[in-house]
């Protein structure tokens, strides 16, 4: 009997599958990644591959998957035949639902129209490129392999090869950039019609370059009152030019929603396949998993016939409610305090009195459901902690 045990009303679930490598490591990224040559790749694609057979053989898949999303690290490094034959594979031993969204993060760097086209027909149906910016001097300091124009021909080739889900990621809030140069990329990436907006705050992670730069006082970031500016400059242009502000950091022009993360944030079942990949299962009150970020133990569990990943959290009642919040409340969507009531027994304000007090005007009840406004999504973390 597996001990992954499905929520009975969880009918279509998800399955993330993590590439830890990248064409050279960005100086302002701690995501779980390493550089590889292709035999390094073509290994881990086997890997993978058997992970996929332990899952299905230890009957943990349930039900045809709603959405498939190869992450990373850097997932363009694939070729086409190995999405191809993993995407395959899932066929087989699980299913895909007739409507299943089947995302692949892109470095632009990484591209060219041919492969584009080999990930569509492989059944690839939604891209997500890492442009970051589309000023050449800020790519080079954030040490990506690519220019504005080669982001710019990538996203062109995307359409070209039939792609009609592409979304771009965008940073913003770099050194030395100003308000002026965030509209310029605003503008620049709207020409490129994107269907979906991933809009991120530099965060200076912690082992990074650029920690080592910020700690030297070598790197000139916004303070307090520049970064809520730069935000509100997102959330206004992207508003007035049709995009949806549906989570945090990210924008949807309509019925584009990413519905992986959407998942994600509603606490549904997601499998994990992969070094460094997290799964949640929507038993009781939620388990989450994690294979470690380390591909010697990966292969040896593998071929062990163990199971690569190791439980990280199995919820409480009160651990449950505290996360449904912290995931719900990042979307515009919000919480619902029926849907709260019938899973936990209490609707929010009776489970977290303080909490809600301590948010004020910033978190609202409005036709039955629990939303952040602006002002407390600029601020989530601080509002956030009084329900942790
Ligand atoms: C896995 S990467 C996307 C695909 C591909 N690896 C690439 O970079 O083109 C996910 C995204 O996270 C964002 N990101 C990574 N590190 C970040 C940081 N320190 N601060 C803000 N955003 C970050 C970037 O926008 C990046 O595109
Ligand atoms: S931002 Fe993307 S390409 Fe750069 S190191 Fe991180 S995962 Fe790799």
């Amino acid at each position: 009997m597996s001990t992954y045990t499905l929520h009975k009303y969880d009918s279509s679930p998800s399955l993330y599958l993590h590439i830890p490598f990248c064409r050279s490591k960005c100086p302002y990224c701690d995501f779980y990644s390493q550089v590889a040559d292709q035999a390094q790749l073509d290994d881990y694609v086997d890997l993978l591959l058997r992970h996929l057979t332990w899952l299905s053989d230890n009957q943990v898949f349930s039900a045809p998957l709603g959405t498939v999303f190869f992450g990373g690290g850097t997932p363009s490094l694939l070729a086409p035949d190995q999405v191809a034959s993993i995407l395959q594979q899932l066929q087989r031993s699980v299913g895909l639902t007739g409507a299943v969204e089947i995302s692949l993060e892109t470095n632009p760097g990484t591209i060219g129209l041919a492969c584009l086209q080999g990930f569509r027909q492989a059944g690839v149906n939604r891209l997500s490129f890492g442009v970051q910016s589309l000023h050449d001097d800020a790519l080079q300091l954030l040490g990506r392999g690519h220019s504005a124009k080669e982001a710019v021909q990538a996203v062109s080739w995307a359409r070209q090869a039939g792609f009609e889900n592409v979304g771009c990621d965008l940073m913003f809030g770099l050194p030395g950039q100003s308000r002026e140069d965030l509209l310029q990329d605003l503008s620049a990436l709207l020409q490129l019609q994107p269907d979906h907006l991933s809009c991120y705050g530099l965060t200076v992670e912690a082992g990074t370059p650029f920690e080592q730069l910020a700690l030297r006082g070598a790197m000139e970031l916004p303070d307090e009152d520049e970064f809520p500016e730069l935000y509100l400059t997102v959330h206004e242009q992207l508003s007035a030019a049709g995009f949806e502000h549906y989570e945090i950091s990210n924008y949807a022009r309509p019925g584009h929603h990413c519905r992986h993360n959407l998942a994600y944030w509603r606490r549904q079942t997601c499998f994990a396949v992969g070094a460094g990949a997290h799964s949640f299962i929507a038993s009781d009150y939620g388990t989450r998993r994690a294979v470690p970020a380390d591909l010697e133990r990966y292969r040896r569990s593998l071929e062990l016939g163990r199971d690569p990943a190791e439980i990280l959290e199995t919820f409480d009642r009160q651990g449950a409610m505290a996360e449904t919040l912290y995931l719900g409340l990042r979307c515009s969507e919000g919480v619902s305090d029926a849907d709260f009531r019938r899973w936990f027994g209490s609707g929010v304000a009776e489970a977290f009195p303080d909490a809600v007090r301590r948010c004020g005007k910033r978190l609202v009840l409005a036709r039955g459901r629990w939303r952040f406004d602006q002002q407390g999504w600029l601020l989530f973390d601080h509002f956030i902690s009084f329900f942790l």
